[in-house]
Formats: C-alpha cells, sequence, structure tokens
C-alpha cells in the first residue's frame, strides 16, 4: 500500500478483505470475556485482546510503517513508552518545552525512581549534546505549542551513535505528513484525541515500534495496566480515518490563507506555521489583546487540544505550564469554508487594533 496516496491509504487501512454481505469496517466488538477453551487465552480476556482494536492497530501500522498499539489516551502510550523501558541508572533525553505530561512523568515518576533525567529544548543541537550516555531520546516535532521542527534521520542517527533508542511524539503532524519510523526512530507515538479522531470527542492514543518485539512489550505492559481503549471507541477513530486526508487538506489551505493575513496583520507577531497540519500559534501584545480576540472571533471557538472539524483557539499561557508569552494564541484550524475564517479572523484583529 506505500506507493498509493494519502487518502487511498487512509481510507483502506485496516479494513478486511472483502467477503459477501459483510460490512467494509465490522462493529465495535463488546467484550471482557469470551468462548476460549483449552491453553492459554492470550486475547481470552477484554483487557488483553479485542478484534477491534487489532483492525485499528493493522490501520495505525499501515500509516506509520511499524507495528502498532493503541491505548486509552495518548498520555497512555507516552506512559507505555517510558516506564517499563527506563529503571534506575537509565538516562532519559525529553524535551523541555513540549508537552508538558512528558515531562512530568519523567521528573515526578522516572527521576524518583533513579532514571536520570536530561530536558532540553525541542532544538537538534541540544538534543545532540544531551545524547552521550543516554539509554532513550524523546522529542516532539513539531513541537507542541513551539511549532519547532526537528531534523529526525539526523537525530535518530546520533541516538543510535550514542547507543539511545529515539521516540518521536508526531501528534501535530500525522503519519499523513511525517513517518518517524522510516526516517529511523524506533517508536512513533500519536494522540489520536488529535486528527486522527479528528470530532473532538474522543481521547485515544497509540505507539508504533519498528521493532515488533517492543510493540509486543507494550501490548504486555496495556494489559497489565489496563489502559486499554473502549472498543466502540477505536471503532469510531477507525471509521475517521478515511477522512483524514481531505480534513487535512481543507486544514491545511486554510490554514496557508490565515498565515498570510496574520503576517500582514499589525495586531499580530511571530506566526509560526510547520507548513502542513491544522496548528498555528502567533503572538498578540498581551494578555488583554489575546483574551479580546478570543471573545470576539464567532467561528473560532475558545478551546484546548487541536486537529477536529471546528476551528479552535487557546491562549496558550492560562495553563501556566509552559514557559510562554501571555498574549501567545494556539490556533488549530478546522474545515469550516477558508472565506468564512478569513472574515472571521480579519474581523476580530481589528477589532483587538481598534480597542488599543
Ligand atoms: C503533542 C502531544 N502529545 C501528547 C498529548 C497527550 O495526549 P492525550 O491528551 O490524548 O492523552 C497531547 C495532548 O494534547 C499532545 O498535544
Amino acid at each position: 500500500m506505500s506507493d498509493l496516496g494519502d487518502s487511498t491509504r487512509s481510507t483502506h487501512a485496516g479494513l478486511p478483505d472483502a467477503a459477501q454481505g459483510e460490512p467494509f469496517l465490522p462493529g465495535p466488538t463488546f467484550q471482557a470475556a469470551n468462548h476460549w477453551s483449552g491453553d492459554g487465552a492470550p486475547d481470552g480476556y477484554g483487557r488483553t485482546g479485542n478484534p477491534t482494536w487489532a483492525r485499528y492497530e493493522a490501520a495505525l501500522g499501515e500509516l506509520e510503517g511499524g507495528e502498532a498499539v493503541v491505548l486509552s489516551s495518548g498520555m497512555a502510550a507516552v506512559a507505555a513508552v517510558l516506564l517499563p523501558l527506563l529503571g534506575p541508572g537509565d538516562v532519559l533525553v525529553a524535551p523541555s518545552d513540549a508537552y508538558p505530561g512528558v515531562r512530568v512523568i519523567a521528573t515526578d515518576h522516572l527521576a524518583k525512581r533513579g532514571v536520570e533525567v536530561r530536558l532540553v529544548p525541542s532544538d537538534d543541537a541540544a538534543i545532540r549534546a544531551a545524547l552521550p550516555g543516554a539509554t532513550l531520546a524523546w522529542i516532539e516535532t513539531p513541537s507542541n505549542p513551539g511549532m519547532a521542527c526537528l531534523d529526525i534521520a539526523a537525530l535518530a542517527t546520533a541516538a543510535h551513535d550514542a547507543g539511545a533508542l529515539l521516540a518521536v511524539d508526531g501528534t501535530v503532524a500525522t503519519p499523513l505528513r511525517q513517518r518517524a519510523l522510516e526516517l529511523g526512530a524506533d517508536f512513533a507515538m500519536a494522540s489520536a484525541s488529535k486528527y486522527l479522531t479528528g470530532h473532538a470527542d474522543l481521547v485515544l492514543g497509540y505507539v508504533a515500534a519498528r521493532d515488533p518485539a517492543r510493540a509486543q512489550a507494550m501490548r504486555a505492559w496495556r494489559g497489565l495496566t489496563g489502559a486499554i481503549p473502549g472498543p466502540f471507541e477505536v471503532w469510531l477513530a477507525h471509521r475517521s480515518l478515511p477522512t483524514l486526508a481531505v480534513r487535512l487538506e481543507r486544514q491545511e489551505a486554510s490554514a496557508r490563507a490565515l498565515v498570510e493575513l496574520l503576517e500582514a496583520h499589525p495586531a499580530a507577531g511571530d506566526v509560526r506555521w510547520p507548513g502542513f497540519g491544522a496548528v498555528l500559534v502567533f503572538t498578540l501584545a498581551d494578555a488583554e489583546d489575546a483574551d479580546r480576540l478570543l471573545g470576539s472571533l464567532k467561528l473560532v471557538a475558545e478551546a484546548t487540544s487541536f486537529g477536529g472539524v471546528h476551528s479552535t483557539a487557546e491562549r496558550r499561557a492560562r495553563w501556566g505550564t509552559d514557559d510562554i508569552h501571555e498574549g501567545f494564541i494556539r490556533l488549530s484550524v478546522g474545515i469550516e469554508d477558508t472565506a468564512d475564517l478569513l472574515a472571521d479572523m480579519g474581523d476580530g484583529l481589528d477589532a483587538v487594533n481598534i480597542a488599543r
């Protein structure tokens, strides 16, 4: 399937072979126990296996180019990589400026168990400098919320030369825009609560590994800790995959147009967009201006998260978790008509200007 286009691949990913009278995507399997006799029942209990997960994992594995494990959230996926892998004497390199949950697991939990934690900014040279002696380097690219884009291939080589594994959180990119395993990473992780499910109504996560044994270890961890997703949620996620490519195309067309508008407007500064995806960030003069803009936008809901069909934005400093300007706004562009979004943002920015 790898020579086919993105929309073709995401539409067909993980579907069973055609069978007379059967649906394209079989419905969710609800099971705690099932009929299973004889020795050994790896999939005989609902915490350890489910055919709905297996189909979605096959889809994600096809898109990422590895073996995927679906978990109950992005953070469950982060934990499934970090916690079983790292113990006393190990060294973790992790971002100081990316999704805060990773940092908190590292400093509040792993460090207490004797893992040396090196927090470094999302910058190729800074990460490289922290690699000697590392066990695992965790990177996020593009980084959320700073939108830094890292050189995965070069960092994978540098990590391996240093004897470390490389894990990449590619939530902001999706496997249609970035395939970390093909670039040499050992783990490709994402929160599927964003683009992959795409409707701001599900919380899910996954990790794909290049080495099937590592995927199997994470599956065992998921069964042990019970970090399992509900079958209905996973079925909905699989059902959302075929629209991923068209959603992204519309989101990117609007994002590109909004970047131009923002760059030309005197109220907005430091506009950053990786050139793909729905997330762009910019900075207004202060928190008051940012709140005025968010309050005046009619089509862009004030909300956290990103990648959904509805446009959303938030003043990121309201969380208090990032070292960030008070007027910094993260905007996630939805699938509304581009012209409508441009008009709404133009009016909102003008309202900020007039009030000053
Ligand atoms: C880059 C990134 N990684 C991980 C997560 C955690 O994912 P979840 O909220 O699905 O647990 C998020 C959530 O915002 C994220 O933005």
